[in-house]
């Protein structure tokens, strides 16, 4: 039987993963990352690191039983998006990576805007400008690094390079494309415009392909370091939400995929592009061809919980923390958590955002700030949710919402955004996401599916569903109200917190 490979090269690590054609998981490797933050607001990685990781996670993957290296009729490609990957004329990378969470950038926004002007930016790319998009990382380091960029050439999304590692290519898909803020929206194609303006040589764009197209093959090379097959075919595959968007089966309007990752999303395919005057949400295409998307992006979700685990909780393990929190009435007694631990894009486009415990009693002991947390995070996707069901104009109540990522592993988790949110929520047989939904690519791109629609419902179906706790809709409707207050009473401190002293 033919099986496809799909690598996921995220934040906290590599996944590479072997699907059969019946679209059932073989097996699956995870090679670890770390994070570097080399100043406040920093977010680096080396690329080198994630070829690296690559290359272990595939090698482990290939000698597991049922694996057959032979047998891998086509890869796909999927990752963290908006990385700033900048290779030299020989395709050496020339600094660390700028990742999607770096939040150096508020002045290079403004800069953008200034010079292309806010209307007409968004008008174009769908989306104003963000200080974890690509363009204003560019712009960082022309003003601060000019010798880097005295000697780029090429520049590339984290996935992108491993597609140069893997098979010399230079090339991307228009999903991730899309969230560089150097991407023409509805022609689904770079804009020259934009890139002119901002002094980015149009030559470092790698060309843009629909997500199954197929973009080049593996090199000699690359198959002696990773085992391989050389000459297998790679497709674009798509940035991590669109990849991950297929890997659950939301590829049309109606089907909203939720994710409890590292960053929290909410997610819905729309018919055509469609581009809100205030660019409040992300508008890009979708890894399906054809298909655009909306998202909202909140920038610590399940990363809120693991940062309160490290930090104040490391003796317990993930589910017994969890667990205590049931224990907890809905509402904390009174205790809320804002969860923009690393500034936030979506509502609230703000770098100097802050995290806050707010309500703090005597009478709140641990299980209360877990609650607190899960609750937190849980508003947050809600904000989300309000923007992106009002924008997509699709009617809400017959909208079907998919929860993934490593926080939907917890019922509690499940049940607080079903009550949050008033909606079921509903889970898949497919919990692998983004790699996932990767090797669907790669299994239309080589003809084992003839599109994206059919590899979904041929191998996607629902297992479950979370219903709103009756009891609970009261106080988290309370709740929410008081939490959305919050942001707009705190962001003039958390702008004087983020001045150095
Ligand atoms: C999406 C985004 C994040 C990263 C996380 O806009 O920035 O979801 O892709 O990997």
């Amino acid at each position: 039987m033919r099986t496809l490979l799909g690598i996921d090269v995220s934040t906290t690590g590599v996944t590479a993963l072997v699907v059969d054609s019946r679209g059932r998981v073989v097996a699956s490797e995870t090679t670890g990352l770390t994070l570097s933050t080399p100043r406040p607001l920093w977010a680096e990685q080396h690329p080198g690191d994630w070829w690296h990781a690559t290359v272990q996670s595939v090698r482990r993957l290939l000698a597991r039983p049922g694996v057959e290296a032979g047998a891998i009729a086509g890869v796909g490609l999927t990752g963290q998006m908006h990385g700033l990957v900048l290779l030299d004329e020989q395709g050496r990378a020339l600094r660390p990576a700028i990742l999607w969470n770096d939040q150096r950038t508020a002045a290079e926004c403004d800069a953008i805007r200034a010079i292309i002007g806010r209307t007409r930016l968004i008008e174009t790319t769908g989306n104003d400008a963000l200080a974890g998009f690509t363009a204003p990382k560019l712009l960082w380091v022309q003003r601060h690094e000019p010798d880097i960029w005295a000697r780029t050439r090429t520049m590339l999304l984290p996935k992108d390079y491993i597609r140069f590692r893997l098979t010399g290519a230079r090339a991307t898909d228009k999903a991730d494309a899309s969230g560089t803020l150097l991407f023409d929206l509805k022609r689904r194609t770079w804009s020259s415009d934009i890139a002119d303006a901002l002094g980015i040589p149009a030559g470092w764009l790698p060309p843009t392909h629909e997500g199954p197209e197929i973009t080049s093959t593996v090199s000699t090379t690359a198959a002696a370091e990773t085992g391989l097959p050389p000459d297998t075919p790679v497709v674009a595959g798509g940035g991590d939400q669109s990849a991950g968007a297929v890997g659950v089966g939301a590829v049309a309007p109606g089907i909203i995929s939720a994710v409890l990752g590292t960053s929290g999303v909410v997610f819905v395919t729309t018919e055509g592009p469609v581009v809100q005057p205030e660019g409040r949400l992300h508008a890009f295409c979708h890894a399906v061809p054809g298909r655009w998307h909306l998202m909202g992006v909140m920038l610590s979700a399940a990363g809120s919980l693991q940062w309160y685990h490290d930090a104040l909780a490391s003796s317990s393990d993930f589910d017994a923390l969890v667990d205590e929190a049931d224990e907890v009435a809905a509402g904390a007694d009174g205790l809320l958590f804002l969860p923009y631990l690393t500034g936030e894009r979506t509502p609230h486009a703000d770098p100097l955002a802050r995290g806050a415990l707010v309500g703090l009693t005597r009478r709140h002991g641990r299980a209360h700030i877990t609650r607190a947390v899960l609750e937190g995070v849980a508003f947050g996707l809600r904000d989300c949710f309000d923007l992106v069901s009002d924008a997509s104009l699709a009617d809400r109540r017959a909208m079907k919402m998919r929860l993934s990522g490593g926080g939907a592993k917890s019922a509690l988790w499940r049940r607080i955004v079903a009550s949050v949110l008033d909606m079921p929520v509903e889970r898949v047989n497919s919990t692998d996401g983004a790699a996932f939904g990767a090797a669907l690519l790669a299994g239309v791109g080589v003809g084992v599916w003839r599109d994206v629609a059919t590899a979904c419902a041929e191998t996607i179906s629902v297992i479950g569903s979370d219903e709103p706790v009756d009891a609970w809709r009261e106080p988290y409707a309370r709740m929410h109200e008081i939490y959305a207050s919050l942001y707009p009473a705190l962001a003039p401190t958390f702008a004087r917190l983020a001045t150095p002293l």
